[in-house]
């Protein structure tokens, strides 16, 4: 029997369009539900949206229309996100759902007829944006202790929920769950707000102050409030929105992922609520951190929203689904600028996973007939890739297992690295210049499209466009095959495309690009591509002073692509990264290297040497290379300084 696993998000607040903070967990639970169906498991993956309340009402009046209006404007906008960000969501909640308004009322009567709801008057202080009452203790400066605003003292006639009295079986509870609350460090905040004694839930509003809710069945005067309704949602999707229902086979949920923001209403309300329901709890409540921008809070009067449509349109989905789980480890707090998501998708997925394709699969084609190879000469390669290639899969599973995307992308990453090593050690441009060579240079070629086939199945439930891609251009098709080691079968056709992720200019940043400033200015006369002439010993008339060595501007650059000039035995084009803008440069090292084996290199290049042509190439700055007729050897620098750094 495959194993049930059931995850869920929040479900969204409608009073405004999805942002990044909407994107991210979505993103994650699709992650782990792709990762899970993947293993072969029963999964059903939940999402939906929060419809009732005060924020709704609010943003209704504000647009002058009627609440379920607006709701059904805006309920699009996150389908629709969902679907550009390809998430496998199994069932999507909309708490305006009529049967979804029945079950809450049912619990809510089964709730009041064991009298663990009872009414009562009560005056506390009220805060408009949370929708709760707080205690004159809780209330710091007449602020709320949550969002910090204004909060009013009001007096009113509610419904309470007792769930003071399940404070101590909730404790003994978190205590006999390590992973009930995770990370740690939220279980301790809870524990620690679990010292205080609990108070009884209001869990009315009064329709004179709010009408758009769903009606208390057993006194019409009130609405529900809002979170016990919206809580409600992880159990009455699988009473209603599944046919046959699917309460028994997937309840407790293995999952729920919040932010941090709603771990109480989560870890204490709903835990409450479902220890009076006589339910079961669920297996893991996971709380993230969240997003600032570029350093600051996110928020609507700063005007520093990020649009997930707008990433989406401009660097596609699954860049944006890798960064979001790359760049933070889950559960910490994380800060989103367009800077660190460009400088991910050029380093790790341009550089290093689409240069590891590309030049993979040229050189199959090249060496290879476009075929992929056997591999016969396994005892002469290498062992590192095909050994860390083969641990791959149970890393992973041990990272994902505990929520750390980060650390599972990074061991895939550190896969990608030592392909790319591994060519570069075993340089097959060279083996295939000795017959004797040729088993050996299948097997290489072998191993680093097998690599890149067990990192693509690693990669696909954080990336699955890309993992098609990949899988494409290895000329697999069909199911996706195991992670065992050799399951690329020699003699495949391969179909090289399109790179996938193309380099970004970060048009952005200051200034802008100067490769198209440069590209304008006139060519001039360039007597040798690679700079490789030695100086004359120096005559005192020869000798030049430091100022004029000064006007020569050199940098370190990344060798970012290199190919070969078509019908020219010399020339290699080069696309050189200098950290603020990319160079294209033509170079004549062609009789010295390999194109593919200078992707990584860190060299040095003339910066301000003007632009010429070389056989109708622009090239934009010149290389330097030790040698005087022949090319020794590129000049390149010791450490692993940043592409752009002056040398001098
Ligand atoms: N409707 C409630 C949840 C009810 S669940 C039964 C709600 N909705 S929300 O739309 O306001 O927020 C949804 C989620 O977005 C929360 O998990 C919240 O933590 C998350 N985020 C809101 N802003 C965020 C960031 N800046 N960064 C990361 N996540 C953030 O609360």
């Amino acid at each position: 029997m495959p194993k049930p696993f059931y995850i869920t998000t929040p479900i969204y607040y409608v009073n405004d369009v999805p942002h990044i903070g909407h994107a991210y967990t979505t993103v994650a639970a699709d992650v782990l539900a792709r990762y899970r169906r993947l293993h072969g498991d029963d999964v059903f993956f939940l999402t939906g949206l929060d419809e009732h309340g005060q924020k709704i009402q609010q943003a209704a009046a504000k647009a002058g229309i009627a609440p379920q209006t607006h709701c059904d404007r805006l309920a699009p906008q996150f389908k629709n996100l969902w679907q550009r960000l390809n998430i496998s969501h199994d069932a999507f909640i909309r708490t305006t759902d009529v049967a979804h308004k029945k079950i809450v009322q049912l619990y809510l009567q089964q709730l009041y007829n064991k009298q663990l709801i009872y009414k009562a008057d009560y005056t506390g202080w009220y805060c408009t944006f949370d929708e709760r009452f707080w205690t004159e203790k809780d209330v710091v400066q007449g602020l709320c202790p949550d969002c910090k605003r204004p909060v009013e003292q009001i007096s009113e006639s509610n419904y309470f929920f007792r769930m003071g009295q399940c404070q101590e079986r909730l404790i003994r509870h978190i205590e006999s769950h390590q992973d009930f609350i995770r990370p740690q460090s939220r279980r301790n905040e809870v524990l620690g707000f679990l010292q205080k004694p609990l108070e009884d839930l209001s869990i009315s509003r009064p329709q004179s102050r709010l009408s758009w809710g769903i009606e208390l069945p057993f006194d019409r005067n009130y609405v529900t409030y809002v979170w016990f309704d919206a809580l409600v949602n992880y159990v009455s999707a699988l009473e209603y929105l599944t046919e046959p229902p699917t309460m028994k086979r997937y309840w407790p949920a293995s999952v729920h992922l919040i932010g941090k923001d709603i771990l109480t209403t989560h870890a204490v309300y709903w835990s409450t609520m479902l220890m009076a329901l006589e339910l079961p709890l669920p297996q893991t409540i996971f709380a993230h951190g969240w997003w600032t921008v570029s350093g600051e809070k996110m928020s609507k009067s700063r005007g520093n929203v990020v649009d997930p449509y707008a990433i989406v349109d401009e660097f596609g989905a699954d860049a944006f689904r890798y960064f979001l789980l790359r760049e933070v480890p889950f559960g910490h707090d994380g800060d989103f600028s367009r800077e660190a998501l460009i400088g991910r998708i050029n380093s790790e997925l341009a550089n290093d996973l689409g240069n590891l394709l590309h030049r993979t699969l040229t050189m199959i084609e090249r060496f290879a007939k476009g075929l992929v190879p056997q591999a016969h000469d396994e005892a002469r390669t290498d062992n590192q890739l095909r050994h860390q290639a083969g641990q791959l899969p149970e890393l992973v599973e041990t990272h994902l297992s505990k929520l750390e995307f980060n650390r599972a992308l990074e061991s895939i990453g550190g896969v990608i690295q030592v392909a790319n090593q591994h060519i570069d050690k075993s340089a097959p441009w060279k083996l295939a210049k000795d017959a004797a060579d040729q088993s050996l240079l299948q097997t290489v070629l072998y191993d680093a499209a097998e690599a890149l086939r067990i990192v693509a199945l690693m990669l696909f439930p954080f990336m699955p466009q890309t993992t098609e891609a990949i899988n494409r251009q290895l000329g697999m098709t069909g199911p996706l095959p195991d992670a065992q080691w050799g399951g690329l079968q020699p003699g495949t056709a391969i179909a090289k495309g399109e790179p996938l992720f193309p380099r970004i200019e970060n048009t952005a940043s200051q200034g802008g690009s100067r490769v198209n400033q440069e590209q304008s200015a006139a060519p001039t006369p360039q007597p040798s591509p690679a700079v490789a002439a030695a100086p004359a010993p120096a005559t005192p008339e020869a000798q030049i002073s430091i100022d004029e060595f000064m006007k020569i501007q050199l940098k370190t650059a990344l060798v970012l692509s290199a190919e070969r000039v078509p019908k020219s035995e010399k020339l290699l084009r080069l696309h050189v990264d200098l950290g603020s803008e990319q160079r294209q440069i033509v170079a004549g090292i062609g009789k010295r290297y390999e194109p593919e084996s200078l992707v990584g290199k860190r060299i040095v290049i003339v910066a301000n040497l003007k632009s010429a042509k070389l056989m109708g190439i622009e090239s934009q700055g010149m290389v330097l290379a030790a040698g005087d007729k022949d090319v020794g050897g590129l000049v390149t620098v010791i450490e692993d300084v940043p592409p752009g750094t002056k040398v001098k």
